[in-house]
């Protein structure tokens, strides 16, 4: 049994539906929601395609820890995270201490559909982005393995039916009654 707060948060490549299953997560069980890239655009008020221009990389991961400690002694949240957050073995540790992690899974295919409907994605500007997502995701499907307490597919299933998925594995980890 896990004996901390009572937070659920979402891992997963981009485009894996983690923003919006975790509203309507969030609106099942009645818990807030918070997104990591939303803390972190609000504190620098910057866009996250900015902050990448003109700060790098490596200035945005370390944004994401910080937004991920500001959430210690959080409860009852579904927290969704951006994409990238399984590459600090930190702010891995820290999101299991926190949250039970569970990783939204996505095939190459849908996640290449959904992204491709916008432009936001400061990692994906390149001149193949379905490569790009390719190596990505190859590089980082063990992480995500690692990271997570619990796996859901997404390609196929509605967001009502992803969240109720969720629900009962939390149901399980938290050892909640029914
Ligand atoms: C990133 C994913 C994005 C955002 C940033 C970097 C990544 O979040 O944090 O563009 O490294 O995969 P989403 O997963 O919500 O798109």
């Amino acid at each position: 049994m896990h004996t901390g707060p009572e937070n659920i948060a979402l891992i997963g490549f981009m485009g894996s539906g983690k923003s919006s299953v975790g509203r309507r997560l969030a609106g099942r069980l009645g818990f807030h929601f918070v997104d990591t890239d939303a803390l972190i655009v609000r504190r620098a008020n910057q866009p996250i395609a900015e902050i990448f221009a003109q700060r790098g990389e490596e200035h945005f991961r370390r944004e994401e820890r910080l937004a991920l400690e500001s959430l210690r002694g959080a409860r009852r949240r579904v927290i969704a995270t951006g994409g990238g957050i399984v590459l600090n073995a930190e702010n891995v540790a820290l999101l299991r201490d926190l949250a039970f992690v569970v990783w939204l899974r996505a095939s190459e295919e849908t996640i290449f559909e959904r992204v491709s409907r916008t432009d936001k994605r400061p990692l994906l500007r390149t001149e193949n982005p379905r490569e790009t997502i390719r190596t990505l995701l190859a590089a980082r499907l063990p992480l995500y393995e690692k990271a997570a307490h619990f796996a859901v597919e997404t390609s196929a299933q509605p967001h009502a039916e992803i969240a109720e998925a969720i629900i009962s594995g939390a149901r399980r980890f938290f050892s909640w009654e029914n």
